[in-house]
């Protein structure tokens, strides 16, 4: 009977009839093949070859120029000959440290210095690339002996300038801790070096039938410690959750030398505090991950990509609710990009747009699951019903391997093509989701008063992106030029805006030392002083991250008192 009813209630969702006056393209059903999932990500091209003059923006200014009120703490030591040369005697490998003391090496240690978004340029003298957790041990040891400041370095693709030194702090590089240690196919549990790259990793485990079970732009780049430090978020999220999950044990060295070996192979642990979660996330602030225990989901058979396009933000979150309605437990990322976003890509690209007309709001979804008919008659369902009641204008279904990668670039890459011309404001914020694109449209008032967007203007436009599935905005301005005038119409102004709807001003991308000033407009006096006590128990010395994180200049914190 109640089968029956069921069986009812589909057909009559499938039998919806099409408005026949919609002036729509009809959404090509055609399927993708039920073969092995493609590694869907495309890798984000380092920008970081010091010599690239080719593009605009090249010459980045030094954050201390940018920022001169960020004064160097003179509790930290200058680097001097005798560090130098332990390092080097300690690391023997003589690439393993880039020695800018002894001779001239600053275009070697430029893509150490410099960030992705050419925002941030640091002073160091030094960038060391240990091979082992027992090199990170000592030479972490001898930096917290002498007094010597460190940022911890994995991809150099992080988006909040925490990767790269300010001043002259040593930069602990870990490209070199690169071993897969071991995989387990019946759990699915993974060990991996700290310096492990995302793609390596996702390769390794498609030979296994497994994925990583976090996906990003920066895959190419990016390392598994530095996913871990930044807790990613990324276009799986929505699927697979956050690594405060998937986490199931790190291997840290603290900054006074000690190996924390917490590397657990056990999905349930609960033998006293859970201490590994400070570091998910913890942005390298109290240690440097050497090693990743993560759990990985089995690879998907049958993946399917659609690409709409939609008149309203209301249409975008009704095709949410339908989605997850309709597409459960096969739904794979739900992805959200604005027009801007798509002029952005189409300009930078100068691809054919994959639908005909032009659309306020694109959305790209995606399934992933084991059984490619059961997927297909899911996801056929779900388009008859959003095409039937008019809340998607038009879209497409890619058919094959191919077209899936080239939808998800119109999504992937916005984050090249808005920062292409010069440089980008980006705010990475969390928002409940009714009200997630009035920021948009607020940011874009606001700039467009004060005059601050246009063709002779420093501002190129106000473009929203990102992963709608979990409530993540990102906010970018697109600018020709970083300009301190268009930074001040918007900073605080926007963590003002999200303080009041009780959002949060990091989501995904972390603190760094892009919104450390900030951090009050998220956690009250209560909570910092706990974490100050944290970082102070793990870095007595304060030899990690100086700058960044809880250092924010304190008068801009704006910290609400508990
Ligand atoms: P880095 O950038 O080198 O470092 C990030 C932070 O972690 C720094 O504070 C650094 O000091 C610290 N750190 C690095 N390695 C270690 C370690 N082993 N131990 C301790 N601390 C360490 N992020 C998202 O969340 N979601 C996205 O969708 C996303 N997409 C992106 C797309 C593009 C094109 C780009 C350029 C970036 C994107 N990012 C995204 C940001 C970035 O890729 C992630 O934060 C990534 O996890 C950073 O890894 P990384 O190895 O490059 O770390
Ligand atoms: C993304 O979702 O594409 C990333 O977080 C990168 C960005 O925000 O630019
Ligand atoms: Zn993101």
């Amino acid at each position: 009977m109640a089968a029956s009813a069921a069986m009812a209630a589909l057909r009559a969702v499938r039998s919806v009839p099409r408005s026949s006056h919609r002036a729509i393209r009809p959404i090509s059903f055609t399927r993708v093949p039920v073969k092995p999932v493609r590694a869907f990500s495309i890798s984000a091209r380092r920008r970081d070859d010091a010599s690239d003059n080719s593009e605009p923006g090249h010459n980045v200014r030094y954050t201390t120029d940018l920022y001169p009120e960020l004064k160097r703490n003179p509790r930290f030591t200058e680097l001097k000959q005798e560090h130098v040369d332990f390092f080097k005697k300690t690391l023997e490998d003589e690439s393993a440290v880039i020695d800018g003391l002894s001779k001239d090496a600053t275009d070697d240690l430029e893509p150490f210095n410099r960030d992705w978004m050419k925002k941030y340029r640091g002073h160091t003298k030094v960038v060391l690339k240990p091979k082992s957790t027992e090199e990170v041990s000592k030479v972490l040891k001898y930096c917290n002996d002498n007094m010597l400041a460190v940022v911890p370095q994995g991809g150099n693709s992080g988006l909040v300038g925490g990767s790269v030194p300010v001043f002259d702090e040593v930069v602990i590089n870990l490209t070199r801790m690169n071993r897969i240690r071991s995989f387990d196919d019946i759990s699915g549990i993974l060990v991996v070096d700290g310096g492990v790259i995302m793609e390596v990793a996702d390769n390794f485990l498609k030979e296994h039938g497994h994925t990583y079970p976090l996906d990003l732009g920066a895959k190419g780049s990016a390392q598994v410690g530095g996913n871990v430090a930044a807790n990613a978020g990324g276009l799986r999220f929505l699927r697979y959750g956050s690594l405060h999950g998937n986490v199931l044990g790190i291997e840290v060295v603290l900054p006074d030398g000690t190996i924390l070996n917490d590397l657990s192979k056990l999905r349930k642990n609960n033998t006293g505090y859970d201490l590994k979660q400070l570091f998910i996330g913890g942005e390298g602030t109290i240690g440097i991950i050497t090693g990743v225990s993560i759990h990985c989901p089995q690879r998907s058979k049958a993946v399917n990509v659609a690409y709409f396009g939609l008149e309203s933000y209301e249409q975008v979150l009704k095709a949410f609710k339908e989605a997850k309605l309709q597409l459960g437990e096969i739904l794979s990322a739900f992805e959200l990009m604005d027009a801007e976003s798509q002029r952005f890509v189409h300009d930078k690209t100068e691809n054919k747009r994959p639908l005909e007309g032009q659309h306020p709001f694109y959305c790209l979804i995606e399934t992933s699951g084991s059984n490619g008919e059961h997927d297909n008659e899911k996801l056929e369902t779900f388009l008859e019903h959003v095409m039937g009641e008019e809340i998607v204008a038009d879209g497409v279904v890619a058919q094959d391997d191919t077209q899936i990668a080239e939808l998800w670039g119109w999504r992937e890459g916005i984050t090249e093509a808005i920062g292409h011309h010069g440089g980008t404001y980006k705010y990475d914020l969390s928002i409940p989701i009714k009200d997630l694109y009035s920021l948009v449209e607020d940011t874009r008032e606001r700039l467009n008063s004060k005059q601050l967007i246009g063709d002779d203007k420093a501002a190129m436009a106000v473009v929203g992106f990102g992963h709608i599935g979990d409530s993540n905005l990102h906010l970018n301005v697109p600018v020709r030029r970083y300009d301190k005038e268009v930074e001040a119409a918007i900073e605080p102004w926007v963590y003002e805006w999200i303080q009041k709807k009780g959002g949060s001003i990091s989501a995904e991308h972390g603190l760094g030392i892009a919104k450390a000033k900030y951090i009050g407009y998220q956690r009250d006096e209560t909570m910092l002083k706990l974490m100050r006590q944290i970082k102070q128990l793990y870095d007595p010395n304060g030899i990690m991250m100086p700058y960044k994180y809880l250092e924010g200049v304190p008068e801009h914190t704006g910290a609400a008192t508990s």
